[in-house]
C-alpha cells in the first residue's frame, strides 16, 4: 500500500506542456480511475510516477519520500506496471515473464501458478510463449507480471482493453477485489467510462494535460464543467437506451 503525493508537475515535449501543472494526492490503498481523450497526457503521467520520464519540474513522492531520490530499482520494484502494449518478451515463456522481475532481484521463487490463477488463466499455459495465447490472454499475463514483485502501488495503462466485454467485466471485478486484499494502490487507465464508474473510489479526468475534475463517480455527474458532465453522461445515456432495448 502506497500513498502518492504529486506536486505541480509539468512535462514539457515539443515545445509544449504535455502536463500542466498536476497535482494530485491519493491516498493508500485507494483505487483511482485515470480517463480523458486520447492525447491527454495520462500515460506520461504513470510513466512519470515510476520515472520512465523525467519530469521537468515538480516531485513525485511515494509514501512522504521524493520519488528523485529513491535508487531507480529500488522505486521501480515497488511499482508494479502495466503497459499499453502489454510488452511481454516474445523469446521468453509465460512463467518466464511473470517471474522475470523477481528473479532481476535475485529471488527463485516461481510465482507463476498462483499468479495465473489469480487472472483467470489455466495453469499449463505457464510454459507457452506470448504469441501461442490470444490478446486478451497476454493482457492478463501482464496483469500477473505486474503483481510478481508484490508491488504496493499497481499502475494500470488500459489493462483490459483487448477483452470481450464478459471477460473484461470479470477481470475487472476480480482485480477490484484482489486490490483490496492485497492492499494496493492502484492508478488505472481506461477509455471506458462505465468501467472507471463501477470500478474506482475516485475518477481523475486529464484533458490536455491539466487536471479538470478529480471526484468520486457519483459527484462527478454534478460536475459544473460541461465537458466532464458529457463524459460520464454518454455511458449512462446508452445503459438507458439499452436497458429500453
Ligand atoms: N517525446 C515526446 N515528444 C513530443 N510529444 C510527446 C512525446 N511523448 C508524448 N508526446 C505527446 O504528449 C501527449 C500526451 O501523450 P500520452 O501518451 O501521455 O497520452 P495518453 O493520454 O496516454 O493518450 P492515449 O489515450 O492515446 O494513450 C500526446 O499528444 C503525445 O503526442
Ligand atoms: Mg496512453
Amino acid at each position: 500500500m502506497s500513498a502518492i503525493d504529486i506536486r505541480d508537475l509539468i512535462v514539457r515535449r515539443g515545445g509544449r506542456a504535455i502536463l500542466d501543472d498536476v497535482s494530485l494526492t491519493i491516498g493508500a490503498g485507494a483505487f483511482v480511475a485515470l480517463v480523458g481523450p486520447s492525447g491527454s497526457g495520462k500515460t506520461t503521467l504513470l510513466k512519470s510516477i515510476n520515472r520512465l520520464i523525467a519530469a521537468d519540474e515538480g516531485a513525485v513522492l511515494i509514501d512522504g519520500r521524493d520519488t528523485a531520490a529513491v535508487p531507480l530499482p529500488v522505486l521501480r520494484h515497488g511499482i508494479g506496471y502495466v503497459i499499453q502494449s502489454i510488452g511481454l518478451f516474445p523469446h521468453l515463456t509465460v512463467a518466464e515473464n511473470i517471474n522475470l522481475v523477481p528473479k532481476l532481484t535475485g529471488s527463485s521463487e516461481d510465482r507463476a501458478a498462483e499468479l495465473l490463477e489469480l487472472v483467470s488463466l489455466p495453469a499449463e499455459m505457464a510454459v507457452r510463449y506470448p504469441r501461442e495465447l490470444s490478446g486478451g490472454q497476454q493482457q492478463r499475463v501482464g496483469v500477473a507480471r505486474a503483481l510478481a514483485a508484490r508491488p504496493g502501488l499497481m499502475l494500470m495503462d488500459e489493462p483490459f482493453g483487448a477483452l470481450d466485454p464478459i471477460t473484461r467485466e470479470e477481470l475487472g471485478r476480480a482485480y477490484r477485489a484482489l486490490h483490496g486484499r492485497l492492499g494496493l494502490t492502484t492508478i488505472m487507465v481506461t477509455h471506458d467510462l462505465g468501467e472507471a464508474l463501477l470500478l474506482a473510489d475516485r475518477i481523475v479526468v486529464l484533458i490536455e494535460g491539466r487536471v479538470r475534475a478529480d471526484a468520486a463517480p457519483a459527484a462527478l455527474r454534478q460536475s459544473d464543467d460541461p465537458e466532464v458532465r458529457a463524459l460520464v453522461e454518454t455511458p449512462l445515456a446508452q445503459a438507458r437506451r439499452l436497458a429500453a432495448l
